[in-house]
């Protein structure tokens, strides 16, 4: 949840730190902020969309700057809680990314002290512990203040008359981008794309002394050399390249970015733990979770291997025995339920394994290996093709403890993608777009997938939405089926087909119009529903896939008829660092 960037060279920093925080966007976009070394330190921070207000930013001067994009959890979103926030001289000002737990302690303590606060944020509290420690050495006053502090945080802080940015992460992310005499930092490494693809991920407790020609990185109060890594992407990919929206764009990739990530393969670390694994937990949150869950039906069905997963939210409080290996699923790689999870399974000594897209990030940092997957950048909150990278990354690990068995079906599953995405959605979205509740139902893996499909839904389109294992509805939400309630079914050739198409006639009984997925040429599938929707008829494992993306495109259109902001639906981040 939010994203600080931070910028320091020769170049005026406002239209960078702007640019920057419009790729960031995506973490948290109910306000925003920047403040910059100019004659004073100048700010300017607004509440509502970076495109709406940025203009008023044009007169920052300077060529050292930091800027925030907000997610609001302390104090709701306004211009006075927006960061950056100031010390009561008005000479130091702070971003903050994460949560400062002690906050109402601290705070009690400043004011006592004679400190005035103007907002009701966390962060204000660590601009006065500056003030107090600061004598002309922002290092040194950040340092001091640093071990005050309990939860998690990235900052960038600057002062009044010095071109110099002070970093420190502490369980938030944070990232250097290392230019010729010029140095960025940021939440992630997207706004760094345009400007560099040397990068530095910095590590829990480092603190960084940053001027326009050098950077000096702390750990414990010591001198520490971070590797410099270069970028796997590049700008053109988080550019929405003359799409509508980053969500249609994302999931038009979805062919390339499932067929990259099984080209990527799975490295020998990480081939000889899936082979000697008895047993695999997966813990994950939201759309990923929904991949281990399909993950579950699939591995245990075809590998006999058994599976057990796992909500991250609830694992860090409930946390099951646990055998054998774990697997963190998370897009992001900061979710902070999933790597609160990952950390309870490495405390029982368990062998760890991320599955992610973000390279550098938390859960690549916690866990044994990692499984880097090649989505490439995803902007759009609603997440697309991270979710079939991450089933490329899941199935290639079925296919490996099945020898193989299923390299031709997951070596041409991105041209069934590809053809799904010409699928003709009208009257299904018609359909949608005046329901005020959607069901989505399949058995075995069509139930995550019915899952996610209603996730899609509810979250972009603000329709309320449920999936449901298809033989459930019957045993409650029946109540609710009316000629209005649409439910969208997953319904395709084996042992579920039967009974599934008897599921169907029950709901059509109860005078619920069905739409329903089924292999192209299934007459009889198609003659009593009400609108038929064809997927290939290919191998199970792919049938996932394209029914998956079909239900993307079901949403994002219904979203886009209801004139939803797609990219941004309210209320939601796409980076939940907070539990
Ligand atoms: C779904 O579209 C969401 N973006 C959300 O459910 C997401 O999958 C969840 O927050 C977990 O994120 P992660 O994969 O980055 O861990």
């Amino acid at each position: 949840m939010c994203g600080i960037v931070g910028y320091i060279g020769r170049r005026d920093a406002t239209p960078i730190l702007i640019q920057g925080l419009k790729r960031l966007e995506y973490r948290g976009y109910d306000s925003f902020g920047l403040a910059t070394v100019g004659s004073a330190v100048e700010v300017y921070k607004k509440a509502g969309r970076i495109s709406d207000s940025e203009a008023g930013a044009s007169g920052l001067a300077g060529s050292t700057g930091i800027g925030h994009t907000r997610w609001a959890t302390h104090g709701e979103p306004n211009d006075v809680n927006a960061h950056p926030h100031i010390d009561c001289t008005g000479r130091i000002a702070v971003v903050h990314n994460g949560i400062i737990e002690n906050y109402s302690d601290l705070k009690r303590q400043l004011t006592e002290r004679g400190h005035t606060f103007l907002s009701e944020t966390d962060t204000e509290v660590i601009a006065h512990l500056i003030e107090e420690h600061y004598d002309g050495d922002l290092l040194a006053a950040v340092n001091a203040i640093l071990p005050l502090l309990e939860g998690s945080y990235a900052i960038l802080a600057i002062t009044e008359n010095t071109q110099r940015i002070v970093a420190a992460r502490d369980a938030s992310p944070l990232v250097l981008g290392v230019g010729d005499a010029e140095v960025f930092a940021a939440s992630d490494m997207t706004p760094l794309l345009e400007y560099t693809e040397r990068v530095i991920f910095l590590e829990d407790g480092d603190v960084a002394d940053i001027t326009p020609d050098r950077y000096t990185i702390y750990h414990d109060g010591r001198v520490v050399e971070r590797p410099i890594e270069l970028i796997n992407w590049c700008v053109e990919d988080a550019r929405k390249g003359g799409f509508a929206h980053y969500m249609l764009k994302e999931i038009y990739e979805q062919p390339q970015s499932f067929y990259e990530t099984i080209r990527a393969g799975i490295d020998d670390h990480v081939r000889q733990m899936i082979m000697e694994a008895d047993e695999i937990t997966l813990v994950a949150c939201g759309t990923s979770y929904h991949t281990t869950l399909a993950f579950k039906y699939l591995a245990e069905s075809f590998c006999n291997l058994p599976v057990r997963v796992e909500v991250g939210s609830e694992f860090k409080y409930f946390t099951p025995p646990l055998r054998g290996l774990v697997i963190a699923v998370s897009q992001s790689g900061e979710t902070a339920d999933t790597i609160a999870a990952l950390k309870m399974a490495k405390a029982r000594n368990c062998p760890t394994l991320a599955i992610t897209n973000m390279q550098g990030s938390t859960v690549t940092r916690v866990a044994d290996e990692t499984i880097l997957m090649r989505a490439g950048p995803e902007i759009g909150v609603a997440a697309t093709k991270s979710y079939t990278a991450q089933l490329a990354a899941l199935m290639q690990i079925i296919n490996l403890r099945c020898d193989g068995a299923f390299d031709d079906a997951l070596s041409h599953a991105h041209i069934a993608i590809g053809d799904v995405l010409l699928q003709e959605l009208h009257e299904a979205v018609d359909l949608c777009a005046k329901a005020e509740h959607v069901f989505f139902v399949g058995r075995g893996p069509f139930y995550p997938v019915s899952m996610e499909g209603a996730l899609k839904m509810k979250e972009i389109s603000y329709i309320h939405a449920e999936g449901y294992a298809a033989g459930e509805l019957k045993h409650g939400p029946f109540a609710l089926l009316t000629p209005e309630t649409p439910v969208v079914a997953v319904c395709t050739p084996g042992p579920t087909y039967g009974v599934m198409a008897s599921n169907i006639k029950e709901m059509k009984a109860r005078k619920a119009p069905v739409i329903a997925l089924g292999v192209a040429g299934d007459t009889e599938l198609a003659g009593f529903v009400d609108i038929f929707i064809p997927i290939p008829n290919t191998h199970l494992l792919v049938q996932v896939l394209t029914a998956s993306v079909v239900l993307q495109l079901l949403a994002y259109h219904t979203a886009c008829a209801l004139q939803r902001d797609v990219d941004k639906p309210r209320n939601l981040a796409k980076s939940v660092t907070v539990e």
